[in-house]
């Protein structure tokens, strides 16, 4: 795969003629992993003068679990963790899955050009399957990455901004661009381009637990945590028995990820933090942690409860994001029924 590139600069990706699209599940706060894994990169290249689409995932809750719990509520925080961090609404579009009905008929069409063994083999629809709160998987999950091409086509969107584990499903949206434009568009005129993930230079950020750091695992350091939950979170971070503190991210995956979590909020290397703590341990550790995520996090967490504060302003950033999704939506569903002849 020659379809991702990151942010570690090479430009690639930046400035005008990108267009981005990008999003999240409303399953709970966005965390420090969402920070540098994406969001950093949407606001960056959004103050570039890229054009920046982001999704709230809320059909996609359905995936792992039955019931979409807080839907309302959740919608809310999300919003106002990509406000805080920067997302400027009268620059980007920020929508709810549900209310763009249009982009949701792309499936169809969409859905017929993936084979059920290829849907199968996704490694990222595996390991949500393996932490699925569902008796039985449902037929959701396994089309899960095809909405998110849907997602992610409907604007024509050329640029993803997403985690690591994101990349299976990109892969699955480059497959239906290319094969739609085989099929249907006319020679010399792709109806769809076929987008780049753009990666964080960040490695992945695991969890206080050890493993992936996610919203609904209760292991995430939330932007919007205080400090002194941060502390608290921090404190009870899984370590090792090795005294010396060192950067080694194969042999030593939950030291180093505390390493990298102080190393990315002070903008410093890795290697040159893990020396400095040296041999004061797992405690110096994670005071030089939990310091480096509360400076560097204030201004956010300040900018986010003031947010909070006028949920008529939230509402109406996302009734304008909305009317502005459904226009491109509409737009690019009738340019595929022409191509595709469904027109009558
Ligand atoms: N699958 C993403 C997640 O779990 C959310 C998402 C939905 C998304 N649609 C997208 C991400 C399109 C990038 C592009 O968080």
């Amino acid at each position: 795969m020659n379809a991702t590139s990151t942010d570690a600069g090479t430009g690639t990706g930046t400035g005008t003629g990108t267009r981005i699209l990008t999003g999240d599940r409303p399953t709970g706060r966005l965390h420090v992993g969402h920070y540098f894994g994406s969001l950093e990169n949407r606001v960056r290249l959004q103050n570039e003068g890229a054009e920046l689409h982001v999704v709230i995932a809320d059909y996609q809750v359905l995936t792992d679990r039955d019931i979409a719990a807080n839907l309302p509520g959740y919608v809310e925080e999300l919003l106002l963790d990509y406000l805080a961090v920067g997302i400027d609404p009268e620059r980007a579009v920020i929508f709810t899955h549900s209310s763009v009905p249009a982009l949701n008929q792309l499936l169809l069409p969409f859905l017929s050009l993936v084979s059920v063994a290829e849907l199968q083999r996704n490694p990222t629809v595996k390991d949500e399957i393996k932490h699925s709160s569902q008796a039985a998987v449902s037929g959701l999950m396994f089309t899960y990455p095809v909405h998110q091409a849907a997602d992610i086509l409907f604007c024509k969107a050329n640029t993803v901004p997403v985690g690591r584990d994101q990349l299976p499903h990109l892969e699955v949206t480059r497959t239906v661009a290319r094969r739609f434009n085989e099929r249907y568009a006319p020679p010399g005129a792709p109806v769809f381009p076929e987008p780049e993930a753009l990666l964080s230079a960040a490695p992945l950020l695991l969890g206080t637990d050890g493993g992936k750091m996610s919203k609904s695992r209760g292991n995430a350091i939330q932007l919007a945590a205080d400090a002194d939950e941060t502390a608290r979170l921090i404190r009870g971070a899984k370590t090792d028995t090795e005294r010396r503190i060192s950067y080694e991210p194969e042999r030593r995956p939950e030291v180093s990820s505390l390493v990298l979590l102080a190393a990315l909020c002070l903008e410093r290397d890795p290697v040159e933090v893990a020396d400095e703590i040296g041999g004061g341990g797992a405690a110096a550790l994670k005071q030089l942690v939990t310091t480096a995520v509360n400076d560097r996090f204030a201004p956010v967490r300040a900018r986010r409860a003031e947010l909070a504060r006028d949920r008529g302003h939230l509402r109406e950033v996302l009734g304008r994001g909305n009317k502005q999704a459904n226009a491109v939506a509409d737009a690019t569903l009738e340019e595929v029924r022409a191509v595709m002849d469904c027109v009558y």
